[in-house]
């Protein structure tokens, strides 16, 4: 076995020396983290240099994230706020039962929405009924017409 020459035995020394002062670091180096001081409530502006960030709130209509009250509103809030907001279906044109029934039955299959089998009917008849209301009176604007309704009579 080779006897390590007096070289290699201060890189070894002066290897081990820098790395003891680095996990010590020089005496009286350590100064405690500052107190964090409780301010109370966020300030809602802030001035620097003559500009001032103030911080508002503003209301956006149709960007509701839960569905509004209604018979069902807690079924379709449970099972239809995780992936997207209510306004998503708010936004949609007057749809019937069955129209809603696919959407629902997409987001199920399509999506993997975690629904279950037995509130999908509330669901549906919450969409239903609320599509109707969004729109008014019933009898107003006609999404799908019946095939027999238009009868030709330009
Ligand atoms: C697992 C996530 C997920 C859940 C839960 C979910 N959705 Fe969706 N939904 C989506 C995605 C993804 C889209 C498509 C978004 C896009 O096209 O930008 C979508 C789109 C929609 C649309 C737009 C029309 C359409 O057909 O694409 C409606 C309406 C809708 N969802 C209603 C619902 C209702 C009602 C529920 C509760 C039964 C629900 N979603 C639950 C993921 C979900």
């Amino acid at each position: 076995m080779k006897a390590p020459t007096p070289g290699m035995l201060a890189i070894g020394l002066l290897g081990v020396t820098v790395f003891t002062l680095m996990m010590v670091g020089p005496p009286g180096s350590y100064t405690p983290p500052p107190e964090p001081h409780s301010t109370g409530p966020a300030p809602s502006s802030i001035s620097v240099n003559g500009f001032t960030l103030a911080s508002d709130t503003v209301d956006l209509p149709i960007d509701e994230q839960q569905y509004p009250d209604g018979p069902h509103a807690d079924v379709i809030n449970a099972n239809c706020t995780s992936c997207h907001s209510a306004s998503m279906a708010m936004t949609q044109p007057v749809l019937s039962a069955d129209q809603w029934k696919a959407t629902v039955t997409k987001m199920k299959d399509v999506y993997k929405a975690p629904v279950a089998e037995k509130d999908i009917p509330a669901i549906i008849d919450y969409l239903t009924a609320m599509s109707v209301a969004q729109d008014g009176a019933p009898t107003g604007k006609v999404q799908n017409p019946a095939p027999d309704a238009s009868g030709g009579t330009g």
